[in-house]
């Protein structure tokens, strides 16, 4: 699997097809959560959360986690075309399936448009372990595309899905088949969904979860 094929396209490509609604997903809950120390952002890509994580809190260390190089080439040079450091950014050339997170040390954790490259067998060993990097009080931003139960938002959605499981399956050789929703496997982990937003017809939500109590 790998995206460094895709990285210097997918800007354009998002613009074509999305305009500013991913981007929407990705931001929609920055202001909701408390300043961060240590934030950890898996399959980042491109750097657009990073860039306005970094405004929102200037403070924070960033640990950014992806498989693609050229992703993380383009995420640092986002970061520098805008005027921003990247003193404190770590960025990590890594497989978040092998990577070994350190235990308890992000309050904040960010999975835009990630945990959708997962199967579910994956995500089951995934998501424990990115949710055991977390300390007690951490928050968890996720954006992602999901299913609608019924209708025609449900038949647009996977129309809308299956073209894109082809296409990134055939392009980055991605691992899943299908969209499996994360949501048990969060729960599970210990976290408590707080916000959800949904946007285009149900394709898309954005959420922020927060250590269940
Ligand atoms: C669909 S892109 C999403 C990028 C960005 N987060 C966004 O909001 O658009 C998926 C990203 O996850 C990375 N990725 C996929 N599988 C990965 C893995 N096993 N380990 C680390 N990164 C991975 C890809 O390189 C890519 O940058």
């Amino acid at each position: 699997m790998s995206f460094d094929r895709l990285a210097p396209h997918y800007r354009w490509m998002e613009w074509l097809l999305a305009g500013g609604k991913l981007q929407r997903c990705r931001t929609a809950f920055i202001r909701d959560i408390p300043p961060p120390h240590r934030v950890l952002m898996l399959g980042e890509g491109n750097g657009r959360c990073l860039v306005e994580l970094l405004r929102a809190f200037p403070d924070a260390h960033f640990t950014c986690v992806d498989a693609s190089a050229r992703m993380l080439g383009c995420a640092r040079a986002r970061v520098l075309k805008r005027g921003l450091s990247d003193a404190g950014i770590e960025f990590m050339h890594a497989d978040a399936l092998r990577w070994e997170p350190p235990d308890a040390q992000f309050d904040l954790l960010v999975t835009h448009f990630f945990l959708d490259c997962f199967a579910p067998e994956q995500l089951a060993k995934l998501v424990p372990r990115l949710a055991a990097a977390g300390t007690a009080e951490a928050r968890w931003l996720l954006a992602d595309f999901c299913e609608p139960s019924s209708g025609f938002a449900k038949w647009r959605a996977r129309c809308i899905l299956r073209a894109m499981y082809c296409f990134f399956r055939r392009v980055t050789r991605l691992p899943a088949r299908r969209l499996t929703p994360p949501d048990a496997f969060l729960e599970r982990s210990g976290f408590a969904l707080s916000k959800r937003l949904l946007a285009d017809w149900g394709l898309l939500h954005s959420d922020l979860w927060q250590r269940a109590t």
